[in-house]
Parts: C-alpha cells; sequence; structure tokens
C-alpha cells in the first residue's frame, strides 16, 4: 500500500488575526474529504508564534480539526529567524525560549517515521546552524537515520528549501539554508542521500530534480508575496502538495489545487504583519534579503 501524505504549509493562522482561517478551513476540509494517512505542515503554522503563544496554541487547535494522524516543523514565524540571518526580517531570533514554546504545543521538532519502503524525516532547520546544544543532537539524528535506512528511500522535510538551483550557492539570506547550515546537513545525509527533499517558506510551487534528489516547495494554503517583494522562482499560487510514497521506493507529488481558495497576495492584508511591514524597495544587501513575511 502507498503512504499517502498531504503536504500543507505557511498555514499563518491565529485566533487574534484569522485572515487566513479560512482558507485552512477549505484545505482541511477537501484533505479530509480525501483522505491521508499523513497531514504534514513544514512550518509557519503560525502568523506570530515566535512573538505571540496565542497563536501557536490557535494553529495547533485548529489542526486537530482535521481528524487525521498530524506532523510538523517548525518555520520562522513559530519559532523565529535563523541565528545566522539575524535581523533580516524584523523577527526575534531563534533560541532555547522559542524552542521549548515551540515543543509545548506541536511536540518533537526533529523525527523520522518508518512506513512501507520509506523513512520520512521532518528537522527543524532553525536549529542548522545556531548555538543550541540540540542542534549536535539533530545532525547525530540525521546521520543515523540516513546510516541505517538501508533499502528504505527517504523523504527529507525542511521549512526552508536547501537552495534554489544548486548546493553551491552563496547566498546568506533568510530564504534558503545558507551554506554552512546546508553543507552539515548535506554531510549527514552522505550516507543516504533523500530521493525527496520536500519544503516550504516561500509561498511558490516548485517541482525540479537537483542534485539527485527532488525538490518540491509546496505553497501556502494562505497567501502569496508579490512579485516586487520576492523573486518568482516558481508557482504564485495557493494550495498544497499531495506525495504518494510507494513501498519499492518510487513516489510521485503533484500540486493540489482547493477549489474558492484564491491565490490572495498579502500586500491585500497590511494589518497582518504591520509591524514590520516596509514599503517595497532595493533588496537590504547586507542580508540579500527583504522585509516580508514567508
Ligand atoms: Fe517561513
Ligand atoms: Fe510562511
Amino acid at each position: 500500500m502507498a503512504f499517502r501524505i498531504a503536504h500543507i504549509s505557511d498555514t499563518h493562522l491565529s485566533s487574534a488575526k484569522p485572515y487566513f482561517v479560512a482558507s485552512f478551513l477549505k484545505v482541511a476540509n477537501q484533505i479530509s474529504g480525501c483522505g491521508a494517512d499523513l497531514v504534514l505542515n513544514s512550518g509557519d503554522m503560525s502568523l506570530d508564534g515566535s512573538a505571540q503563544e496565542n497563536d501557536l496554541i490557535e494553529a495547533r487547535r485548529l489542526h486537530a480539526l482535521l481528524g487525521l494522524p498530524v506532523r510538523f516543523i517548525p518555520g520562522n514565524h513559530d519559532v523565529g529567524e535563523s541565528q545566522d540571518a539575524p535581523g533580516s526580517r524584523g523577527l526575534p531570533v531563534f533560541s532555547a525560549a522559542q524552542r521549548r514554546c515551540y515543543l509545548r504545543h506541536f511536540g518533537a521538532d526533529y523525527w523520522c517515521l518508518h512506513v512501507p519502503g520509506w523513512r520520512i524525516v521532518g528537522i527543524n532547520d532553525f536549529l542548522l546552524g545556531s548555538d543550541l546544544a540540540a542542534a549536535d543532537e539533530q545532525i547525530r539524528f540525521v546521520h543515523e537515520v540516513a546510516s541505517t535506512a538501508g533499502e528504505a528511500a527517504l523523504a527529507l522535510f525542511t521549512h526552508r528549501p536547501l537552495f534554489h538551483l544548486s548546493a553551491d550557492e552563496q547566498e546568506v539570506s533568510g530564504r534558503f539554508l545558507n551554506p554552512r547550515p546546508r553543507a552539515m546537513l548535506l554531510a549527514a545525509l552522505a550516507a543516504g542521500k533523500p530521493a525527496l527533499i520536500g519544503s516550504g517558506h516561500l509561498h511558490q510551487f516548485l517541482s525540479h530534480d537537483r542534485g539527485g534528489s527532488h525538490h518540491i516547495w509546496a505553497p501556502s494554503t494562505a497567501f502569496v508575496l508579490t512579485d516586487a517583494r520576492q523573486p518568482r522562482y516558481g508557482l504564485k499560487q495557493t494550495g498544497y502538495v499531495e506525495h504518494v510514497l510507494k513501498p519499492d521506493g518510487s513516489h510521485f507529488s503533484r500540486l493540489v489545487t482547493v477549489p474558492g481558495l484564491g491565490s490572495p497576495s498579502i500586500a491585500d492584508f497590511p494589518a497582518a504583519y504591520a509591524q514590520y511591514a516596509a514599503p517595497a524597495g532595493p533588496l537590504r544587501r547586507d542580508t540579500a534579503t527583504e522585509v516580508v513575511p514567508s
């Protein structure tokens, strides 16, 4: 039997600012109707959970409505911005306290599921390159999973994509894993290259093969970013991704659109991130990123 994952991402849920709850419920309703063996949210479950714990609570509550097995990994809006790209987006910086708060509401931030023919691994990519003791523990965990997978294929899930086109990219930003933590992760995976690498964060859908892995960027269920704010790497629309993992180690992944969901722009919700909203302008060359939520 194939194992079906409904891969959602960037739901940006909040009780105080419930702009994207209706979209989430439409997606949840469709997934519940179609069924799935697992619903996996690849981060930014909450609108502003790194500053407002209530947003984490509300996001967790809403996911319980799915009535299906659910797993999570954290996004920058849940645990704060990566320590190796600080100050780029006005979010708190990832810390031990941020992590503890996340763990209270969503459980383990790195984990592995065994299903026929596959090991499904979710990681907290904000631990990579951080000064937390758990950073080394997570790397050892990834190495252990990769080196003991045997004939099983690996599916890895992170919040940020590993890179745009190549692991050799040198950009340091909040968009992708930065070069040093990416190298650490790839070294830990040397014994077992993932067949599938799923991510979120950019609110764009992209499917391409790079470095022997199939990289899939899941879109947001909530909103897209304007071209003035963010380059168009893939498809700017809302929805989710279905991954079908077959026991023989093969898989297929597809973008699923949801009737009535639309693809609103964050520009249409100026109060959502008013605390660090800034007019569109040239990239900040110190970080080569922009002041935008994603
Ligand atoms: Fe994000
Ligand atoms: Fe996001």
